[in-house]
């Protein structure tokens, strides 16, 4: 058995873990986004494949048994891109994914389905919003630029930030809620977009919100193909002793 491990999750450094603790050949595959990725516990390779055909050669040249997706809910291509690959190439593809963040009674919640329609989703007069989305997107939020907006990244931005009024903070989760609450607090926040990205790494922001009763702008998840899937670390572990004993 030899697992591709698409990772650049919390859930997937815990699969990186639990892979090697139950000697199981694994590779695990960053995309290559941060400058420092956390350090893995099995073989580690770094950047795209060049697409579908590009996956499909490497399944085959690098003799992978099964291909385990846990890359982030939105990261969206590389899951249509492993679904196609693994079809063509007879690999098993199983999908861990974490549940995605359920409003609770206190929480104040506008749904949206994409970061642009997060955008119009802002208030017409000037906000303190925290774009809790990563550096890709936020040069979108350029549309709306009479607010104040502040980023939280892993690492310094390269390019300059399109946005006229904003605060770059630096830190790598997990968060706390404390430390979340004391964060919006310190930029007298008034407005959050998130991602409904689900599990606990990035949780603290969505409770301090709660907390504090700021509205929080949800962006829901993208479609994502029909695959087998698992939450937890033990399903996927079950899925690849299972599979392996029947031969695939
Ligand atoms: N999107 C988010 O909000 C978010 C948040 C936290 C972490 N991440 C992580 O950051 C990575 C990139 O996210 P994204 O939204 O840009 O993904 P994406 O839109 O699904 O992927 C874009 C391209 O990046 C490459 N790629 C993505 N994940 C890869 C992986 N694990 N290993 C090798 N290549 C990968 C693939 O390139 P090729 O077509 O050349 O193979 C893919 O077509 C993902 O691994 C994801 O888990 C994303």
């Amino acid at each position: 058995m030899r697992v591709l491990l698409l990772g650049g999750t919390t859930e997937a450094s815990a699969l990186a873990m639990a892979l090697k603790g139950n000697g199981i050949e694994a590779i695990f595959s960053y995309a290559g986004r941060t400058n420092v990725p956390m350090a893995q516990p099995v073989e580690t390779r770094v950047g795209g494949f060049g697409g579908i055909a590009g996956l499909k050669n490497y399944l085959r040249d690098a003799r992978i048994s099964h291909v385990v997706d846990a890359t982030h809910p939105f990261a969206a291509t590389m899951g249509w891109n492993a679904h196609s690959a693994c079809a063509g190439c007879n690999v098993p593809l199983l999908r861990l994914e974490r549940p995605a963040w359920r409003a609770k009674t206190a929480d104040r919640w506008i749904h949206v389905p994409t970061i642009a329609a997060a955008c119009d989703a802002l208030p017409n007069i000037p906000a303190r919003v925290f774009l809790a989305i990563g550096r890709m997107h936020v040069d979108q939020f350029a549309a709306c630029p009479d607010h104040h907006y502040l980023l939280r990244l892993v690492d310094p931005p390269v390019a300059a930030i399109d946005l006229p009024d904003h605060t770059v903070v630096l830190a790598r989760g997990p968060f706390d809620v404390a430390g979340d609450i004391a964060l919006m607090q310190a930029h007298n926040i008034t407005h959050i977009v998130a991602k409904n990205a689900g599990g606990s790494g990035a949780v603290a922001k969505i409770e301090a919100a709660r907390k504090l009763g700021l509205q929080v702008i949800m962006i829901d998840r993208p479609h994502r193909p029909k695959t087998e899937k698992a939450a937890e670390i033990d399903t996927v572990l079950h899925w690849l002793h299972h599979s392996a004993e029947r031969g695939v």
